[in-house]
């Protein structure tokens, strides 16, 4: 029941509409192509076709979750080789999706975060002796390469009591390497036909095929090396050594590998793409900056290392934070089922199973819900007076429903400081003649970003 749907004009018999985008920003193209179709639309490729809504209203009745559920698709379904049952890859009705998220959910408690956060400012603090190093050679830092060595650091210590090292190295390591090469075999495997695939993406199969055996062999040492030490009461431990209540299940050895590389990934890359963005429009934006940093010193005064409960103080920082992912959702669409027969928006017939993507950057960008001026970077949309005044389910950066983000608490916490130590001691200058280019591997991340760094004076 398509057919009220529009897609776009040149649409050539058995390719597609496939003129005029280009395979490795698939995003942006739908971004490009919702400005001129409107708030649903349809896109397809070799067969293909997929349904993108980008509307506030359609959005809203799409988050209802007693009509539709998250439909496991696309580069999500294209994960399970990777994944897995794991939390972020299981189909609704499998059974380890309640078991992992059961076991799991107590480790993104406020109690647990707390436990986390010494471990997030030791990692920080790496990263500012890497910057510090680089702002006194006069260098320029490499702002996304910089954040994932950050943020794979904070997950996998914090969740597995692992050191990559990632800060003694010159280039990423192979885990990260490894890790991208699989998202962007995922995305691929979108949009080339499925008859075509071996074909013509033979060599990235192979590649892949290794990419993988990389990532288990890694995860396989790592749990090995826990079942002989213990932890402290980390994310692996709780896989190991959690038994449901009442029932006594275990998630099963194959399921922690899963488990383990889900959240290795999920855990890092979309949060390394979101701080990448703020210190972006940061460097952009000098008097957002100013104003962040004022709040900094205001709240945290002398305190060399900020505890816990300071970091939700920064509210203003955390307002950055926001409209960064409200332009950019580092994962910038969910995809949405429905429970049974349904009419979506009161005329577009969906039958049970029929699914939409949820494309949360032209969401976020919905003229009748940000206004005229939507493309506008401005954290002021994030006060407590506008958020209160906007509708339900206009910002979903961290996705909808049960199946919403579980590290949503984390990724924050960890960004918002991050962002607090940054600006306390750094002046971000952007390089001259940098125009932001956004990278797509299911995720969004700037390519090129690069940063000067000013010391500051510290604040009394
Ligand atoms: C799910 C975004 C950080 C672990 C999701 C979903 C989104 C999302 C949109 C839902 C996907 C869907 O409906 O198909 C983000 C963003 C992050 C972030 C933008 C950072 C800014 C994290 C972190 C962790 C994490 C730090 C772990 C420590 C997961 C997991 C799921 C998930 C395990 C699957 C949950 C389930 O289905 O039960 N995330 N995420 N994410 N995320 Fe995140």
């Amino acid at each position: 029941e398509l057919h009220r749907i529009p897609h776009p004009p040149h649409r050539l018999p058995v390719v597609g509409d496939v003129l005029g985008v280009n395979v490795r920003t698939p995003v942006q193209d739908s971004l490009r192509i919702g400005r001129r179709l409107g708030p649903v639309f349809r896109r397809k490729a070799f067969g293909k076709e997929i349904v993108f809504v980008g509307g506030a209203d359609l959005a809203a009745e799409l988050a209802d979750e007693s009509r539709f559920a998250k439909h496991v698709g696309l580069g999500v379904a294209n994960l399970r080789p990777v994944a897995g049952d794991g939390l972020f890859t299981a189909y609704n009705h499998e059974p380890n999706w309640q078991l992992g998220h059961d076991v799991l959910a107590p480790g993104f408690s406020r109690e647990a975060m707390a436990g986390y956060h010494p471990m997030m400012l030791a990692v920080t603090e790496r990263l500012i002796d890497h910057w510090d190093r680089e702002q006194t050679a006069g260098r320029a830092v490499d702002v996304p390469g910089d954040m994932t060595k950050l943020t794979l650091e904070t997950i996998a210590r914090t969740g597995f009591g692992h050191d990559f090292g990632s800060f003694e190295r010159a280039r990423p390591h192979p885990f990260v390497t490894a890790m991208v090469g699989t998202l962007t075999y995922a995305q691929r495997r979108n949009v080339v036909p499925e008859p075509l695939a071996p074909l013509l993406l033979r060599t990235a199969t192979r590649r892949n095929a290794a990419d993988l055996a990389y990532l288990n062999r890694t995860v396989d040492a790592l749990v090995r090396a826990r079942r002989t030490t213990s932890g402290e009461g980390d994310l692996l431990d709780r896989m190991l050594d959690t038994a449901r209540p009442g029932t006594g299940e275990r998630l099963a050895p194959e399921n922690i590998r899963r488990q383990v590389i889900t959240f290795l990934v999920a855990g890092h890359e979309t949060t390394s793409g979101a701080l990448s963005f703020a210190l972006h429009y940061l460097s952009r934006h000098p008097d957002v900056a100013a104003r962040a940093r004022a709040e900094v010193d205001r709240v945290w005064g002398g305190t060399a290392r900020p505890g816990y409960d300071q970091v939700a103080k920064l509210r203003y920082v955390r307002r950055v934070l926001d409209e960064s992912l409200r332009l950019w959702p580092t994962a910038p669409a969910f995809a949405r089922e429905a429970r049974r027969d349904t009419v979506l928006g009161g005329v577009h017939p969906m039958r049970e199973g029929a699914w939409a993507l949820v494309l949360t950057a032209m969401l976020h960008r919905d003229p009748g819900v940000w206004g005229a001026d939507a493309e506008r970077f401005d954290p002021d949309r994030f006060d407590a007076q506008a958020v209160r005044s906007r509708a339900a389910h206009t910002f979903k950066p961290f996705g909808t429903g049960a199946r919403a983000c579980i590290g949503r608490q984390f990724a924050l916490h960890e960004a918002t400081l991050v962002l607090g130590l940054l600006l306390r001691r750094y002046e971000l200058r952007a390089e001259p003649g940098y125009r932001l280019r956004v990278a797509e591997r299911l995720t969004l991340m700037p390519e090129g970003l690069r940063l000067r760094l000013d010391r500051r004076v510290p604040a009394v």
